[in-house]
């Protein structure tokens, strides 16, 4: 009897064992039964031709809407790829996520909570009504540091002696995210600078709302600069991932924020990612991510992988179509929904 209820706990067990391999996606999967996913959502995309590049930074509308690159890494520190993952676009407002991740890193998560808000404001990316209904009397802050108003004033709140030192952190930061030196796109920087009055505005008026303690004109210039910086799906890709290896780039190894500090970072994701459709991109991938006007996206599946995905063309949202498409076809096949309840380990007590 003895004997053999042994033989059904080790049978059990290696049930455990197996049934929690088979769900843990994709560090057990063949690599190439990936790569066959992302080349299977590659192909079905390549020729979508819908929506348009942006074009209210001139530089952006001459940016080649055919573009297309997906790049995936995993919890082995694989890197899936399909269709062109060197190329560089503009980072754009995937930016405001490093630039939230190193305000957290270095002043906690409650600098970034009081100071700005964590709430999604369910209006346009720049939008100035936000801006007056976010006031503490009104019921405020509805804000958030993925939106320009909320991401100037990150920017803002970044600490150095000169305007110099705060950018060496920002490019820091993102270069220790991708896990390789990036630099701004001078094309795009000068065009977004020459078009940017909208955003000095903003930033003008989180000054006088006391969000932005002083300076706004520099943390304008700033937050333009680190829009403008260079990226390509690739260097996207291993951002996110780093955000889902608990802030370590798992190229480099290097410890760029702390885990702890994560769950931060992908809660405003989560909430305010993909601007006014954030609720209807978690209701289907249940991923945090971050979109750019330059056509990318990243989004992450803790513990699981982090992917990218570059193609200009956005829909009326502001987010990349393809991107969208590709990203939310090869997590469904992968299983990266956090929420969904296969792939988490049970939370159990003993003796039950
Ligand atoms: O502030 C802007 O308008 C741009 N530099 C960034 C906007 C952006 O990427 C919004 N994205 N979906």
């Amino acid at each position: 009897m003895k004997t053999h209820g042994r033989r059904t706990l080790a049978i059990a067990s290696l049930a455990t064992v197996v049934m929690t391999a088979m769900t843990l996606v994709p560090s057990i999967r063949a690599q190439g039964s990936v790569q066959s996913v992302v080349d299977g959502a590659f192909a079905k995309y390549k020729n979508l031709q819908e929506g348009k590049n942006a074009d209210y930074i001139p530089a952006l509308a001459k940016v080649d809407p055919n573009l297309f690159g997906i790049a995936m890494v995993t919890a082995d520190g694989k890197i899936i790829t399909a269709g062109d993952v060197k190329t560089e676009v503009s980072i754009q407002s995937i930016s405001k996520v490093f630039t939230m991740a190193r305000v957290i890193q270095d002043q906690g998560p409650d600098a970034i909570e009081k100071r700005i808000g964590v709430d999604a404001t369910g209006m346009r990316f720049n939008s100035i009504v936000s801006i007056e209904f976010s006031k503490k009397e009104l019921g405020g802050p509805e804000m958030n540091a993925l939106v320009n108003p909320g991401a100037i004033t990150a920017t803002s709140m970044v600490q150095g002696a000169t305007a110099d030192e705060v950018w060496g952190k920002i490019i820091g930061t993102y270069s220790d995210f991708a896990g390789r030196p990036l630099s701004v796109l001078a094309d795009v920087y000068k065009s977004e600078s020459d078009s940017n009055q909208r955003n000095q505005a903003i930033g003008m008026l989180m000054h006088a709302y006391e969000y932005i303690k002083s300076n706004p004109a520099q943390a304008t210039d700033l937050y333009t600069r680190q829009c403008s910086v260079g990226v390509n799906a690739k260097d996207l890709a291993m951002m996110a991932a780093t955000l889902a290896f608990g802030g370590r780039n798992p190229a480099t190894k290097k410890q760029v924020i702390g885990a702890d500090n994560v769950p931060y970072v992908l809660a405003v994701m989560a909430t305010a990612g993909l601007y006014d459709d954030s609720g209807k991109w978690l209701y289907h991938t249940g991923l945090p991510a971050k979109s750019g006007v330059g056509g990318g996206i990243i989004a992450v599946s803790p513990g699981n992988f982090g992917i990218a995905v570059v193609s200009p063309p956005l829909d009326d949202a502001g987010n990349s179509i393809r991107a969208q498409r590709a990203i939310r076809d090869i997590s469904t096949a992968l299983h990266g929904n956090p929420y969904a309840v296969q792939r988490q380990k049970p939370v159990a007590t003993s003796g039950r």
